[in-house]
């Protein structure tokens, strides 16, 4: 996850001449951008260049991105009125450059291309509280009084999701990520009563299709059994919770992780020596992806990043697969 970003002075040098959702919507950008980290870093597969709030726009929820402020969506979803008046659209127009962008990645790339989007908790909390929140005091509020309310807005996103997934699928993504990034601010009944229904049915609908589903969230050490109850053959364990504790609680699955994204600013000895908990904690067990925790942090020196792959691959390598 944001393998790409401000971190490196290629994408800065791009996001001078273009807004981020000009790279976003203009596939010839959104390959170069997804390429630049494959080539810089040597990753075991790319991250489609977009962003989780793509679909917001289609739906009837137009936002920007302003600098410094992050995602501002121009009038917040706060009532019934508003999302009665949400529409749902078929993914395969309303956005055809994100999946014209993996057509044209996939005649190029060398390595597994994973697509994405986000769960119906994380993209409805943009949409009512207006951009970042710290609380979620508004997304809550609105479940609280009309829960009714809640569970159409979660089932329209989780319809669009469902069907914006298999359609990047289609396209040819060989992986997919469903990101709940913020859904560790509800516990576990309130998880059980407002998401659990809408994230399944995601999963649901991307049942038998061919390619395996990666389920993320961060603060959420209290839910991981109730995300891998939800769904996905992968599940995501941020860096807060130890990876064989969080791998404990969530079972037979496979497991994403979860390296400390802020572990990239240690002096070298201190970073590997992080990684290396991080596998030992992976015991050499099969199914486990190495990842960072959460996003990679602006700022973050490009020769840690690099460092860490090579470490990784040369701890975990099969000999005879990698002859460097
Ligand atoms: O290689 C990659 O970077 C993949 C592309 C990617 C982006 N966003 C581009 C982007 C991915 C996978 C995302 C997912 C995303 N977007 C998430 C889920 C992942 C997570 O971090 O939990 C969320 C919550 C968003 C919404 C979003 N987009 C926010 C809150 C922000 C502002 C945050 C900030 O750091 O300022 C963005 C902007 C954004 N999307 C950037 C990038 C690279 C920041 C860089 C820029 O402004 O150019």
């Amino acid at each position: 996850m944001r393998q790409a970003g401000r971190y490196m002075p290629e994408y800065r040098a791009l996001r001078e001449r273009h807004s981020l959702l000009t790279l976003c919507r203009t596939p010839e950008l959104a390959v170069e951008v997804t390429l630049q980290p494959v080539n810089a870093l040597g990753v075991d597969a790319a991250i489609l260049f977009s962003d989780i709030l793509l679909p917001l726009d289609p739906l009837g929820i137009p936002f920007d991105f302003q600098a410094g402020e992050g995602p501002v969506i121009e009038r917040p979803i706060r009532s019934r009125s508003d999302i009665d008046r949400l529409r749902a659209f078929e993914p395969r127009e309303e956005l055809a450059k994100p999946l014209e962008a993996i057509r044209l990645l996939r005649r190029t790339l060398e390595v597994p291309l994973i697509g994405f989007a986000g769960a119906p908790f994380t993209l409805a909390s943009y949409a009512i509280e207006g951009g970042h929140s710290s609380h979620f005091a508004l997304t809550k509020r609105l479940m609280y009084e009309n829960p009714a309310a809640w569970h159409a807005l979660a089932s329209l996103l989780a319809s669009v999701v469902g069907e914006y997934l298999g359609a990047q699928i289609e396209a040819g993504a060989q992986a997919v990520q469903l990101f709940d990034s913020w859904v560790g601010a509800l516990d576990e009944a309130d998880y059980r009563e407002f998401v659990l229904p809408h994230t399944a049915a995601i999963f649901d609908r991307l049942r038998g299709v061919d390619a395996p589903t990666i389920h993320f969230g961060t603060g959420t050490g209290h839910l991981l059994a109730v995300q891998r109850e939800a769904g996905g053959d992968v599940i995501g364990v941020d860096w807060r919770t130890p990876l064989d504790v969080g791998w404990s609680r969530i079972g037979r699955a496979a497991v994403q992780g979860n390296l400390d994204p802020a572990a990239l600013f240690a002096p070298r000895e201190r970073l590997l020596a992080r990684v290396d908990d991080v596998l030992r904690q992976a015991g050499g067990r099969p199914g486990h992806i190495f990842n960072l925790g959460h996003g990679i942090l602006p700022g973050t020196p490009v020769e840690n990043v690099r460092a860490v792959v090579e470490h990784v691959h040369r701890r975990t390598a099969v000999p005879s697969m990698r002859p460097q």
